[in-house]
């Protein structure tokens, strides 16, 4: 099998992947949903094929392992490197943003078994259960479990139809009470090895194939609610009026305003509920998603009270009330020294430039840092554009990134074979 055909399999496989929806004209695929059990048994499938054992686990994270060489009995320590990805999705997403890692994992692992080839590790391949936190709002929910750090009071969170994770689990196969049993252990680990779109423009621009991460920024979600009070659109005077939608509307404008002043602060609203919702009701409540990510974890905690204090000032200048709730918080994670270090010389014995760069956006390595040594190989996207179901890679680039896992893997093989 060439890289090229192996890449044509990958981008053959992220169409079959891209069609596994909630929705019939756009890609969504939530956490623990027929879509993903859809996603995971396909997936299952091809590790199958490819000489693994497979497994889900509690949480619906597919694991598919290849054993190392058992003629191999030298005693090295650590025994397992994880390649891997997620295979949720956000609303409307990409076909790749997830897939290709899980994807480019699974292609290494078909080449060792075309060759009869083990290593002196396994390699357990993982497609998160869930990365993008979109039916919850708690990402990285799958590599939480995996680096036991899940809060179990997750179980009690409800979705937009009102089912708890604990029930979405356990419909989906899984079981809540096994989490914590879920958790990798650390000391039979040699990494974590994410193959992912850069999500950026910087690679195009640089004219690279692929680059190697630095580090994974932090960040904050936040659910913003302001509570004023519903009336009707035409009785209530204007100076009258607790409305909530108009304190909001101030509130989006101060977060562009204070993160387009701050060099690197980056922050987001991308969700917002006005209740009840109608043209002639002025608006009661309001709920917004503020997402707000910054390098510097100072910066970030600091521009995180700034704009609570602004929403403050804005609620008791308008006489609403506030909600202000943290969802979930990660700080900025540098990726190993050491994995990133054989990344830089897969990608220069591969004969291309090495470049690094560090992702605005969040990865499972976040939670599985806590556990293991992480790195990032990233692959150019055209115009940088993810989130977007215009999200594109080309297949040469891909081969070049299964080349640079590869090659990876032969490193630590060598290495694993002189310690
Ligand atoms: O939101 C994020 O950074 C991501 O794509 N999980
Ligand atoms: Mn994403
Ligand atoms: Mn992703």
């Amino acid at each position: 099998m060439t890289t090229e055909s192996s890449a044509r399999t990958i981008m053959e496989r992220c169409d079959i992947l891209g069609s596994f929806s909630e929705e019939p004209d756009r890609l969504t695929r939530r956490f623990a949903t027929p879509a993903m059990r859809q996603a995971n048994e396909t997936v299952a499938g091809w590790m199958r094929a490819a000489g693994m054992s497979v497994r889900q686990d509690p949480i619906g994270n597919l694991i598919g392992r290849y054993e190392a060489d058992s003629t191999d009995t030298i005693n090295r320590g650590p025994t397992t490197i994880l390649p891997g990805s997620h295979l949720d999705s956000v609303l409307d997403a990409g076909k790749y943003d997830g897939p290709l890692g899980v994807l480019t994992a699974l292609a290494c692992v078909e080449r060792l078994h075309e060759r009869q080839q083990h290593l002196p590790f396994a390699i357990e391949v993982f497609g998160f259960a869930d990365e993008e936190g979109l039916r919850y709002h708690t990402a990285y929910l799958g590599s939480k479990v995996v680096a036991g750090i899940f809060d179990p009071n997750a179980l009690h969170l409800v979705d937009s139809d009102g089912i708890s994770m604990a029930e979405a689990i356990r419909t989906f196969g899984g079981d809540p009470s096994a989490i914590p049993g879920a958790k990798r252990r650390s000391d039979d680990l040699l990494g974590y090895c994410e193959v992912h779109i850069e999500q950026g423009p910087v690679l195009e621009s640089l004219n690279l194939p692929v680059g190697v991460v630095s580090t994974i920024t932090g960040q904050n979600r936040i659910s913003v609610s302001f509570v004023g009070e519903a009336g009707h659109a035409g009785t209530v005077p204007m100076s009258m009026r607790h409305d909530s939608l108009c304190a909001a509307a101030e509130f989006i404008l101060a977060v562009e305003t204070l993160a387009r002043n701050q060099p690197g602060l980056v922050a987001t609203v991308g969700q917002i509920t006005a209740q009840p919702g109608a043209s002639n009701v002025i608006p009661g409540v309001v709920t917004l998603s503020l997402d707000v990510r910054h390098q510097d974890d100072a910066m970030r905690e600091q521009a995180c009270h700034r704009l609570e204090e602004q929403a403050r000032q804005i609620a008791t200048a308008r006489q609403v009330s506030l909600k202000w709730q943290h969802l979930q918080e990660s700080r900025t994670v540098p990726c190993a020294t050491h994995l990133t270090q054989l990344l830089a010389q897969a990608i220069e014995t591969l004969k291309y430039p090495v470049h690094t760069l560090s992702s605005g956006a969040g990865h499972d390595g976040v939670a599985l840092s806590d556990l293991t040594s992480v790195a990032m190989l990233f692959v150019r996207c055209r115009g940088g554009v993810s989130h977007n179901p215009a999200e594109s890679v080309t297949r040469e680039d891909v081969a070049v990134a299964i080349e640079v896992l590869e090659q990876f893997l032969m490193l630590l093989a060598k290495e694993q074979g002189e310690s």
